[in-house]
């Protein structure tokens, strides 16, 4: 499971200093939400997945200086609807879409293309072929705070990973397909593309452009994995406590950074060009990994869905 890292990934003292950049505010904090869920998960007993990475991005981030990165900062445990429910379905998430991407690599993949991979440490965290390439695609400002804790983690050699790693540093309301092929992405390969939490934040233009890139650069045997959101939320939703806690305590205002744009019909668009897609709610994950969470009243993660396409 491990990519050769060593136990203590301890920051070392002073060299995060200056790396809050990029992770402050709108959507870029919501990786360092996410990160915090994955930090919890890693310390329980029966985390669905490990990410040691994680704690140290939210700790070197002022905004995240006080949040939780353990269970037991977490007095009401699964209870509490931000670091119990919405932390509970991001480790969930993570571990279906770390499975997913393996499958792939598995299957022949030798691409792995993040979008919107904000602190995503998959590249160090799990076991790839050596032959494999990892792209994470985001804002150069979330790479740089992201790169300035990973060099400050004092694991004696550094950063460890098994997969070539490259960062590209593209917007998705311009042409980051470009970017990535300018970094040596090969569409003639197949890859294994995710987008995990970014879609429900881009423009309809940009997510149907984003899809049409995906396909004209996904050569046979390619897979995509996605986190779509249906339609917009009611006001009954919106007010439930996973909003509500996750504004009181982080200040985030997660309705607010959805965007108003009505969303693109994806699975039917996929299908359309050819590809076989299958789309699951995430309690169907819950059933599947044996813990996660369940669909509750005006529930806040009742229109995610997540989406495992294949080109054949
Ligand atoms: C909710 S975070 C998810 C990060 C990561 N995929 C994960 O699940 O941990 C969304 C990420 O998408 C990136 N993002 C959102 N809109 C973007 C855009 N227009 N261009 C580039 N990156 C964007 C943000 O910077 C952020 O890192």
């Amino acid at each position: 499971m491990s990519a050769g890292v060593t136990e203590n990934l301890g920051v070392t003292e002073g060299v995060t200093e200056g790396a809050t950049e990029g992770v402050t505010e709108g959507v870029e904090l919501t990786t360092l939400l996410v990160a915090a869920a994955r930090a919890i998960e890693t310390h329980r007993p029966d985390a669905l997945a490990r990410d040691r990475y994680a704690e140290h991005f939210v700790r070197a981030a002022p905004a995240g200086a006080h949040w939780p990165v353990h269970p037991r900062d977490v007095p009401d445990g699964e209870a509490d609807p931000l670091w119990g429910r919405l932390g509970r379905y991001f480790a969930l998430r993570t571990r279906a879409f770390d499975d997913q991407l393996l499958r792939a690599v598995q299957l022949g993949a030798r691409q792995v293309v993040l979008l919107g991979a904000g602190l995503d440490a998959r590249a160090h965290r799990l076991d790839w072929p050596g032959d494999c390439t990892l792209y994470e695609v985001d804002r150069s400002e979330v790479f740089a705070f992201k790169q300035r804790v990973l060099d400050g983690l004092d694991t004696g050699t550094g950063e460890q990973r098994t997969a070539h790693r490259v960062t590209v540093e593209a917007d998705f309301r311009t042409d980051w397909a470009g970017a990535l092929t300018a970094a040596g992405f090969r569409p003639d390969l197949p890859t294994a593309w995710l987008a995990e939490g970014l879609l429900l934040h881009l423009p309809g233009t940009a997510e149907r452009e984003l899809f049409a890139a995906v396909d004209r650069f996904s050569a046979p045997g390619s897979t995509l994995a996605y986190e779509a959101k249906l339609g917009p939320e009611s006001a009954a939703v919106r007010d439930n406590p996973v909003y509500t806690a996750t504004l009181e305590r982080t200040g985030i205002d997660l309705p607010a950074l959805l965007d108003a744009d009505p969303r693109p019909d994806t699975p039917a668009d996929l299908t359309a060009r050819g590809w076989s897609t299958n789309v699951h709610t995430p309690f169907e994950f819950t059933r599947h990994y044996g813990r996660g969470p369940l669909p509750e009243p005006d529930d806040a993660l009742a229109a995610n869905r997540w989406v495992f396409a294949v080109r054949p």
